[in-house]
Protein backbone atom coordinates (compact mmCIF):
# COMPACT_ATOMS: atom_id res chain seq x y z
CA UNK A 1 0.00 0.00 0.00
CA UNK A 2 3.39 2.38 1.15
CA UNK A 3 4.76 1.50 -2.43
CA UNK A 4 1.15 2.00 -4.50
CA UNK A 5 0.95 5.18 -2.40
CA UNK A 6 3.86 6.53 -3.64
CA UNK A 7 3.46 6.14 -6.86
CA UNK A 8 0.18 8.13 -6.80
CA UNK A 9 1.99 11.32 -6.21
CA UNK A 10 -0.51 12.15 -3.00
CA UNK A 11 0.52 14.62 -1.04
CA UNK A 12 2.35 14.60 2.19
CA UNK A 13 -0.28 15.00 4.41
CA UNK A 14 -2.82 12.57 2.89
CA UNK A 15 0.63 9.94 2.64
CA UNK A 16 0.60 10.00 6.24
CA UNK A 17 -3.11 9.88 6.89
CA UNK A 18 -2.75 6.49 4.64
CA UNK A 19 -0.15 5.55 6.61
CA UNK A 20 -1.88 5.73 9.73
CA UNK A 21 -4.64 3.99 8.32
CA UNK A 22 -2.75 1.44 7.08
CA UNK A 23 -1.17 0.87 10.35
CA UNK A 24 -3.89 1.01 12.48
CA UNK A 25 -5.79 -1.28 9.83
CA UNK A 26 -3.22 -3.79 10.18
CA UNK A 27 -3.01 -3.76 14.23
CA UNK A 28 -6.29 -4.44 14.37
CA UNK A 29 -6.21 -6.83 11.76
CA UNK A 30 -3.79 -8.50 14.15
CA UNK A 31 -5.58 -8.27 17.18
CA UNK A 32 -8.83 -9.97 15.33
CA UNK A 33 -6.66 -12.45 13.93
CA UNK A 34 -5.03 -13.40 17.52
CA UNK A 35 -8.60 -13.48 18.92
CA UNK A 36 -10.41 -15.86 16.65
CA UNK A 37 -7.29 -18.05 16.44
CA UNK A 38 -6.98 -17.99 20.16
CA UNK A 39 -10.77 -18.79 20.45
CA UNK A 40 -10.40 -21.72 17.34
CA UNK A 41 -7.39 -23.32 19.19
CA UNK A 42 -9.04 -22.99 22.99
CA UNK A 43 -12.63 -24.45 21.54
CA UNK A 44 -11.05 -27.20 19.14
CA UNK A 45 -8.91 -28.32 22.85
CA UNK A 46 -12.00 -28.38 25.23
CA UNK A 47 -13.68 -30.50 21.91
CA UNK A 48 -10.19 -32.70 21.81
CA UNK A 49 -10.37 -32.71 26.00
CA UNK A 50 -13.96 -34.18 25.54
CA UNK A 51 -13.27 -36.55 22.99
CA UNK A 52 -10.32 -38.20 24.95
CA UNK A 53 -12.36 -38.46 28.44
CA UNK A 54 -14.90 -40.32 25.69
CA UNK A 55 -12.91 -42.56 24.87
CA UNK A 56 -11.85 -43.26 28.24
CA UNK A 57 -15.34 -43.43 29.65
CA UNK A 58 -17.43 -44.23 26.87
CA UNK A 59 -19.82 -41.20 27.87
CA UNK A 60 -20.18 -37.71 25.60
CA UNK A 61 -22.09 -34.73 26.54
CA UNK A 62 -22.66 -32.25 23.28
CA UNK A 63 -21.04 -29.15 24.23
CA UNK A 64 -22.35 -26.02 22.74
CA UNK A 65 -19.81 -23.65 21.89
CA UNK A 66 -17.19 -22.59 18.83
CA UNK A 67 -18.63 -22.23 15.82
CA UNK A 68 -21.59 -24.30 13.80
CA UNK A 69 -18.90 -26.91 12.12
CA UNK A 70 -17.32 -27.32 15.49
CA UNK A 71 -20.63 -28.22 17.37
CA UNK A 72 -21.92 -30.58 14.21
CA UNK A 73 -18.45 -32.30 15.34
CA UNK A 74 -19.56 -32.37 18.86
CA UNK A 75 -23.06 -33.75 18.17
CA UNK A 76 -22.03 -36.36 15.59
CA UNK A 77 -19.88 -37.57 18.71
CA UNK A 78 -22.47 -37.61 20.92
CA UNK A 79 -25.30 -39.12 18.88
CA UNK A 80 -22.29 -42.01 18.66
CA UNK A 81 -22.26 -41.88 21.96
CA UNK A 82 -25.79 -42.92 22.52
CA UNK A 83 -25.32 -45.76 20.05
CA UNK A 84 -22.54 -46.95 22.01
CA UNK A 85 -24.57 -46.97 25.54
CA UNK A 86 -27.36 -48.75 23.88
CA UNK A 87 -25.04 -51.25 22.25
CA UNK A 88 -23.46 -51.50 25.51
CA UNK A 89 -26.89 -52.33 27.09
CA UNK A 90 -27.70 -54.70 25.01
CA UNK A 91 -24.01 -56.56 25.11
CA UNK A 92 -25.64 -56.55 28.40
CA UNK A 93 -29.16 -58.18 28.81
CA UNK A 94 -27.39 -60.89 26.33
CA UNK A 95 -24.69 -61.50 28.76
CA UNK A 96 -27.13 -62.05 31.64
CA UNK A 97 -29.46 -64.07 29.76
CA UNK A 98 -26.54 -66.38 28.21
CA UNK A 99 -25.37 -66.68 32.13
CA UNK A 100 -29.02 -67.73 33.00
CA UNK A 101 -29.11 -70.15 30.73
CA UNK A 102 -25.86 -71.64 31.60
CA UNK A 103 -27.09 -71.71 34.94
CA UNK A 104 -30.27 -72.88 34.08
CA UNK A 105 -29.11 -75.40 31.99
CA UNK A 106 -27.09 -76.90 34.64
CA UNK A 107 -29.84 -77.32 37.24
CA UNK A 108 -31.99 -78.85 35.11
CA UNK A 109 -29.16 -81.72 33.38
CA UNK A 110 -28.09 -82.24 36.86
CA UNK A 111 -31.29 -82.54 38.65
CA UNK A 112 -32.53 -85.45 36.06
CA UNK A 113 -28.99 -86.77 36.24
CA UNK A 114 -29.15 -87.18 40.13
CA UNK A 115 -32.33 -89.13 39.66
CA UNK A 116 -31.02 -91.22 37.00
CA UNK A 117 -27.77 -92.22 39.19
CA UNK A 118 -30.28 -92.77 42.27
CA UNK A 119 -32.00 -95.44 40.12
CA UNK A 120 -29.37 -96.92 38.72
CA UNK A 121 -27.78 -98.03 41.89
CA UNK A 122 -31.10 -99.21 43.13
CA UNK A 123 -31.15 -101.25 39.86
CA UNK A 124 -27.71 -102.24 40.81
CA UNK A 125 -28.10 -103.20 44.45
CA UNK A 126 -31.43 -104.82 43.35
CA UNK A 127 -33.42 -102.67 45.65
CA UNK A 128 -35.49 -101.51 43.04
CA UNK A 129 -39.11 -102.76 43.99
CA UNK A 130 -40.36 -102.49 40.39
CA UNK A 131 -37.50 -102.45 38.03
CA UNK A 132 -39.43 -101.96 34.80
CA UNK A 133 -41.12 -98.75 36.03
CA UNK A 134 -37.18 -97.43 36.89
CA UNK A 135 -36.05 -98.24 32.97
CA UNK A 136 -39.90 -96.33 32.05
CA UNK A 137 -38.27 -93.27 33.65
CA UNK A 138 -34.72 -93.70 33.05
CA UNK A 139 -35.92 -94.19 28.87
CA UNK A 140 -38.21 -91.18 29.37
CA UNK A 141 -35.51 -88.86 31.58
CA UNK A 142 -33.00 -89.62 28.75
CA UNK A 143 -35.18 -88.70 26.31
CA UNK A 144 -35.92 -85.21 27.91
CA UNK A 145 -32.17 -84.36 27.73
CA UNK A 146 -31.67 -85.14 24.41
CA UNK A 147 -34.29 -82.88 23.61
CA UNK A 148 -32.96 -80.41 25.99
CA UNK A 149 -29.04 -80.89 24.15
CA UNK A 150 -30.83 -80.66 20.90
CA UNK A 151 -32.71 -77.75 21.46
CA UNK A 152 -29.58 -75.88 22.87
CA UNK A 153 -27.62 -77.16 19.65
CA UNK A 154 -30.53 -75.33 17.71
CA UNK A 155 -30.54 -72.26 19.23
CA UNK A 156 -26.36 -71.99 19.05
CA UNK A 157 -26.73 -72.24 15.38
CA UNK A 158 -29.51 -69.64 15.45
CA UNK A 159 -27.45 -67.08 17.50
CA UNK A 160 -24.37 -67.81 15.62
CA UNK A 161 -26.20 -67.29 12.31
CA UNK A 162 -25.84 -70.70 10.76
CA UNK A 163 -28.88 -71.82 10.55
CA UNK A 164 -28.98 -72.79 6.90
CA UNK A 165 -32.52 -72.88 5.70
CA UNK A 166 -33.56 -74.81 2.97
CA UNK A 167 -36.68 -72.58 1.65
CA UNK A 168 -39.48 -74.70 -0.66
CA UNK A 169 -42.96 -73.90 -1.39
CA UNK A 170 -44.58 -75.51 1.76
CA UNK A 171 -48.24 -75.38 1.70
CA UNK A 172 -49.32 -74.45 5.24
CA UNK A 173 -52.29 -76.47 5.83
CA UNK A 174 -50.49 -79.87 5.31
CA UNK A 175 -47.50 -78.84 7.50
CA UNK A 176 -50.36 -77.83 10.57
CA UNK A 177 -51.94 -81.33 9.83
CA UNK A 178 -49.02 -83.05 11.11
CA UNK A 179 -48.93 -80.81 13.68
CA UNK A 180 -51.98 -81.30 15.24
CA UNK A 181 -51.79 -85.10 14.46
CA UNK A 182 -48.40 -85.89 16.17
CA UNK A 183 -49.49 -83.75 19.00
CA UNK A 184 -53.36 -84.99 19.22
CA UNK A 185 -51.76 -88.09 21.74
CA UNK A 186 -50.70 -85.45 24.21
CA UNK A 187 -53.91 -83.49 23.56
CA UNK A 188 -56.12 -86.73 24.07
CA UNK A 189 -54.22 -87.74 27.46
CA UNK A 190 -54.60 -83.56 28.73
CA UNK A 191 -58.74 -83.75 27.93
CA UNK A 192 -57.85 -80.63 25.44
CA UNK A 193 -59.55 -80.55 22.35
CA UNK A 194 -57.25 -79.15 19.23
CA UNK A 195 -59.61 -77.46 16.67
CA UNK A 196 -58.73 -74.61 13.92
CA UNK A 197 -58.06 -74.62 10.17
CA UNK A 198 -55.80 -73.08 7.32
CA UNK A 199 -57.22 -71.44 4.77
CA UNK A 200 -57.65 -73.78 1.39
CA UNK A 201 -54.25 -73.53 -0.71
CA UNK A 202 -52.33 -71.29 1.33
CA UNK A 203 -48.07 -71.45 0.78
CA UNK A 204 -45.99 -70.52 2.14
CA UNK A 205 -41.71 -70.48 1.24
CA UNK A 206 -40.25 -71.85 4.32
CA UNK A 207 -37.86 -74.76 5.68
CA UNK A 208 -40.22 -77.43 6.24
CA UNK A 209 -38.44 -78.98 9.22
CA UNK A 210 -37.76 -75.23 10.96
CA UNK A 211 -41.18 -74.29 9.99
CA UNK A 212 -42.82 -77.77 11.61
CA UNK A 213 -40.84 -77.36 14.72
CA UNK A 214 -42.18 -73.73 15.20
CA UNK A 215 -45.32 -75.13 14.88
CA UNK A 216 -45.12 -78.25 17.41
CA UNK A 217 -43.41 -76.04 20.07
CA UNK A 218 -46.36 -73.55 19.71
CA UNK A 219 -48.66 -76.40 19.90
CA UNK A 220 -47.09 -78.32 22.72
CA UNK A 221 -46.88 -75.22 24.95
CA UNK A 222 -50.60 -74.30 24.39
CA UNK A 223 -51.86 -77.47 25.09
CA UNK A 224 -49.62 -77.70 28.16
CA UNK A 225 -51.12 -74.27 29.28
CA UNK A 226 -54.26 -75.01 28.67
CA UNK A 227 -57.13 -76.92 31.53
CA UNK A 228 -58.67 -80.20 30.62
CA UNK A 229 -61.66 -80.09 28.36
CA UNK A 230 -60.27 -76.67 27.11
CA UNK A 231 -59.58 -75.64 23.19
CA UNK A 232 -56.61 -75.26 21.22
CA UNK A 233 -56.91 -73.43 17.95
CA UNK A 234 -54.76 -73.20 15.38
CA UNK A 235 -55.64 -70.63 12.90
CA UNK A 236 -53.60 -70.24 9.15
CA UNK A 237 -54.51 -67.82 6.89
CA UNK A 238 -53.33 -64.92 4.54
CA UNK A 239 -53.33 -61.28 5.58
CA UNK A 240 -52.29 -57.87 4.10
CA UNK A 241 -49.10 -58.40 5.78
CA UNK A 242 -48.33 -62.13 4.44
CA UNK A 243 -49.11 -65.27 6.16
CA UNK A 244 -50.36 -65.12 9.53
CA UNK A 245 -50.69 -68.69 12.01
CA UNK A 246 -51.83 -67.79 15.29
CA UNK A 247 -52.23 -70.78 18.13
CA UNK A 248 -54.49 -69.88 20.94
CA UNK A 249 -55.27 -71.47 23.98
CA UNK A 250 -57.14 -71.11 27.11
CA UNK A 251 -53.98 -70.49 29.32
CA UNK A 252 -55.95 -67.65 31.61
CA UNK A 253 -53.90 -64.99 30.09
CA UNK A 254 -50.53 -63.91 30.85
CA UNK A 255 -48.92 -60.73 32.78
CA UNK A 256 -47.16 -58.04 30.85
CA UNK A 257 -44.03 -59.36 32.09
CA UNK A 258 -44.56 -62.77 30.97
CA UNK A 259 -45.35 -61.27 27.33
CA UNK A 260 -42.78 -59.03 27.29
CA UNK A 261 -40.62 -62.14 28.21
CA UNK A 262 -41.83 -65.25 26.86
CA UNK A 263 -39.12 -65.01 23.91
CA UNK A 264 -36.42 -64.68 25.80
CA UNK A 265 -33.73 -67.32 26.10
CA UNK A 266 -34.52 -70.11 29.22
CA UNK A 267 -37.54 -67.99 30.52
CA UNK A 268 -40.37 -70.05 31.89
CA UNK A 269 -42.30 -67.36 33.70
CA UNK A 270 -43.20 -65.28 36.47
CA UNK A 271 -44.05 -67.97 38.75
CA UNK A 272 -41.73 -69.89 40.35
CA UNK A 273 -39.52 -72.24 37.37
CA UNK A 274 -41.79 -75.74 37.38
CA UNK A 275 -39.95 -77.97 34.72
CA UNK A 276 -41.83 -80.28 33.10
CA UNK A 277 -40.33 -83.22 34.75
CA UNK A 278 -42.63 -85.41 31.63
CA UNK A 279 -40.14 -84.64 29.18
CA UNK A 280 -43.95 -84.59 27.00
CA UNK A 281 -44.00 -80.86 26.23
CA UNK A 282 -41.05 -80.30 25.16
CA UNK A 283 -36.65 -80.47 26.85
CA UNK A 284 -38.75 -77.69 30.15
CA UNK A 285 -35.78 -75.29 29.93
CA UNK A 286 -37.57 -72.17 28.49
CA UNK A 287 -35.78 -72.74 25.15
CA UNK A 288 -38.92 -73.49 23.21
CA UNK A 289 -40.24 -69.68 22.23
CA UNK A 290 -36.65 -68.30 21.86
CA UNK A 291 -35.83 -71.18 19.02
CA UNK A 292 -39.53 -70.51 17.49
CA UNK A 293 -38.46 -66.77 17.36
CA UNK A 294 -35.12 -67.28 16.32
CA UNK A 295 -36.49 -69.66 13.43
CA UNK A 296 -39.03 -66.78 12.47
CA UNK A 297 -36.69 -64.15 12.19
CA UNK A 298 -34.33 -66.23 9.84
CA UNK A 299 -37.37 -66.40 7.65
CA UNK A 300 -37.74 -62.78 8.08
CA UNK A 301 -41.15 -63.18 9.44
CA UNK A 302 -42.05 -62.07 13.24
CA UNK A 303 -43.80 -63.54 15.93
CA UNK A 304 -46.00 -62.14 19.14
CA UNK A 305 -47.73 -62.72 21.72
CA UNK A 306 -50.93 -61.00 22.82
CA UNK A 307 -54.02 -62.16 25.59
CA UNK A 308 -57.14 -63.32 23.93
CA UNK A 309 -60.03 -64.64 26.38
CA UNK A 310 -60.02 -67.00 28.09
CA UNK A 311 -56.24 -67.25 27.19
CA UNK A 312 -53.68 -66.36 24.87
CA UNK A 313 -52.55 -66.23 21.35
CA UNK A 314 -49.51 -66.87 19.48
CA UNK A 315 -49.38 -65.07 16.61
CA UNK A 316 -46.58 -65.60 13.14
CA UNK A 317 -46.20 -63.57 10.57
CA UNK A 318 -44.50 -64.65 7.45
CA UNK A 319 -43.62 -62.73 3.94
CA UNK A 320 -46.10 -63.79 1.73
CA UNK A 321 -44.71 -66.17 -1.30
CA UNK A 322 -43.41 -63.75 -3.86
N1 LIG B 1 -49.25 -71.08 25.15
C1 LIG B 1 -48.80 -70.56 26.29
N2 LIG B 1 -49.68 -70.15 27.23
C2 LIG B 1 -49.23 -69.62 28.37
N3 LIG B 1 -47.95 -69.44 28.69
C3 LIG B 1 -47.04 -69.84 27.82
C4 LIG B 1 -47.41 -70.42 26.57
N4 LIG B 1 -46.29 -70.71 25.90
C5 LIG B 1 -45.28 -70.34 26.68
N5 LIG B 1 -45.70 -69.82 27.84
C6 LIG B 1 -44.85 -69.29 28.93
O1 LIG B 1 -43.60 -68.92 28.38
C7 LIG B 1 -42.55 -69.68 29.00
C8 LIG B 1 -41.50 -70.00 27.95
O2 LIG B 1 -41.98 -70.93 27.01
P1 LIG B 1 -40.95 -71.87 26.25
O3 LIG B 1 -41.68 -72.69 25.28
O4 LIG B 1 -39.84 -71.00 25.75
O5 LIG B 1 -40.35 -72.75 27.42
P2 LIG B 1 -40.95 -74.06 28.10
O6 LIG B 1 -42.17 -74.51 27.38
O7 LIG B 1 -41.09 -73.76 29.55
O8 LIG B 1 -39.75 -75.06 27.90
P3 LIG B 1 -39.34 -75.80 26.54
O9 LIG B 1 -40.17 -75.23 25.44
O10 LIG B 1 -37.88 -75.55 26.39
O11 LIG B 1 -39.65 -77.22 26.78
C9 LIG B 1 -43.25 -70.91 29.54
O12 LIG B 1 -42.52 -71.45 30.62
C10 LIG B 1 -44.58 -70.33 29.99
O13 LIG B 1 -44.47 -69.70 31.23
MG1 LIG C 1 -42.15 -74.81 25.26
Amino acid sequence: MVGTANAMFLSGHDFHVLLWVSVVAGVVALLAGAAVGTALSRWSHELQDEARRFGESGEFTAGRHGPQELQAISEELARTSRRLQESRQREARLEDSRRELVAWVSHDLRTPLAGLRAMTEALEDGIAEDPSRYHRQIRSEVDRMVRMVDDLFELSRIHAGNLRLSLEPVMLGDLVSEAIASADPVARARGVRLGGGVEEGLEVVADSAELSRVVGNLVMNAIRHTPSDGLVEVVGRSGPDGVELSVTDGCGGLSEEDMARAFDVAWQGSQARTPDVTGVFGSGAGLGLAIVRGIVEAHHGTVSVVNHAPGCRFRVQLPAPA
